[in-house]
């Protein structure tokens, strides 16, 4: 029996396509890898691994793992844990001595797991075990992320005092203000309970900063459905919970580096956007006036603009999303990219008309200024476009 315990590994926070850290210890590969991350939970670990095996027997049999990450808890929690492991094949543990924390302790776990879907659980007992059979569910439909949450139907929590429900949604709404585009995409992004698609955030680098692992898994996975199940947080039965004031302070640290990662995207999709201005302007020039061919206007424009969407592209495919396009580097998949950025850029060249028309003839801007609201208006058309269709889709090719 897996009597050992599982290896830690280090390094940069990335799950693989496929963990080959470990062998395989049946013939088929686990469906779900669920992960507890514990400190201190001497009091909950036998009940909690007896109620998942029990239930997951029932659900997937034979074709799940649980991984117990606890960080050297000063109770002994991963000891108790591995003593168990003669009784349940299907858990492993892996006990880490340097480095701490809860997000931290679940993408490790994530690293060495072999299931195709990923899931988190916390160990004392206040997520309800049961939900564990809609969260799969709803990702046998097809989910990329299925999340329980106590926000939407059949979602509450037990006597939590009034000053941790201001809190947490107060912490909500800070993220709704920071990064709408990922909170506003979850009615409880501070759940520590789901299941994710392994393929939708594999090779992707995470960073998370505390507690928050879902919205860590939200902005940065390739996250297309993310389903909700309505759950009741329950009180803990024994020990107790390690939240402090430090967590909210990295909550608010860990939206701010999210933002910041993702607005870097944009701000270097604008750059390339300005070299783009300038080489559509030179080859104007160069192809319209007298110093060279003297094509007429609307020729002149029409290669030149493309000439611009090419430099734009290339810019944007090895910079911008360069590492998104570098896990697609075949020529039929960046063919396909440049296609899409094409199309994309086609339409927001007549939006562009359309705009510049309307601010001048409408609302009568000076044409300059109506040329430059359009011009912003259309880069951030063209990079959610392209950030959605252009480079994401290529990756589930
Ligand atoms: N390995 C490891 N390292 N585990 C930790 C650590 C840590 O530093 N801190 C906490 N844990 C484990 C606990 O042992 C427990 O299994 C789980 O993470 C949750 O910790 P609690 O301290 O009980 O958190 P909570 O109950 O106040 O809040 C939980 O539920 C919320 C709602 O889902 C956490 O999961 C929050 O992230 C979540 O928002
Ligand atoms: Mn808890």
């Amino acid at each position: 029996m897996n009597q050992s315990l599982l290896s830690t590994p280090s390094g940069t926070l990335k799950i693989p396509y496929f963990c080959t850290t470990r062998e395989i210890a049946c013939d088929c590969l686990p469906k779900l890898s669920l992960i507890l991350p514990t400190y201190n939970e001497a009091g909950n670990i036998k009940d909690i691994i007896e109620i998942l095996s029990q239930l997951l027997d029932q659900y997937i049999p034979e074709r799940y793992e649980i991984i117990i990450v606890d960080d050297n808890s000063p109770d002994y929690t991963w000891k108790l844990a591995l003593e168990l492991t003669s009784n349940y094949p299907q858990l492993h543990v892996m006990r880490r001595v340097e480095e701490k924390g809860l997000s931290t302790a679940v993408i490790r776990g994530w690293q060495v797991a072999q299931g195709e879907i990923l899931g988190v659980i916390d160990a004392d007992l206040q997520h309800p075990p049961e939900v564990l059979e809609k969260l799969l569910e709803e990702m046998e439909r097809g989910a990329d992320l299925a999340v329980a949450s106590r926000h939407v139907e059949g979602g509450g929590v037990s006597e939590w005092s009034i000053l941790r429900r201001v809190l947490s949604r107060g912490a909500q709404i800070l993220g709704l203000i920071i990064l709408p585009e990922v909170i506003s995409r979850l009615s409880d992004p501070m759940s520590g309970y789901f299941m994710v698609r392994r393929n939708a955030i594999a090779c992707k680098t995470l960073s998370p900063v505390g507690y928050k692992i879902l919205i860590e898994v939200a902005a940065r996975g390739c996250i297309s459905w993310i389903a909700e199940v309505g759950y009741v947080f329950r009180e803990r039965q024994d020990g107790e919970s390690k939240v402090t004031w430090k967590q909210y302070i990295e909550y608010i640290q860990h939206l701010l580096g999210l933002r910041l990662s993702i607005s870097a995207r944009f701000i270097k999709f604008s750059l390339v956007g300005l070299t783009g201005v300038v080489v559509d302007m030179g080859f104007l020039y160069l192809l319209s006036d007298k110093i060279g061919p003297e094509l007429p206007l609307t020729r002149s424009k029409i290669i030149a603009a493309e000439l611009a969407v090419i430099n734009n592209f290339l810019w944007n495919d090895c910079w911008t999303f360069g590492d998104i396009s570098r896990r697609q580097p075949e020529k039929r998949q960046r063919l396909k990219r440049l296609i899409k950025f094409n199309l994309i850029c086609l339409a927001g060249l007549v939006l562009n008309v359309f705009f510049l028309n309307m601010f001048v003839r409408i609302f009568n801007y000076n044409k300059y200024i109506a040329n430059l609201l359009a011009i912003i208006l259309v880069t951030l058309w063209n990079f959610w476009f392209n950030l959605k269709l252009s480079w994401r889709v290529t990756e589930i090719d």
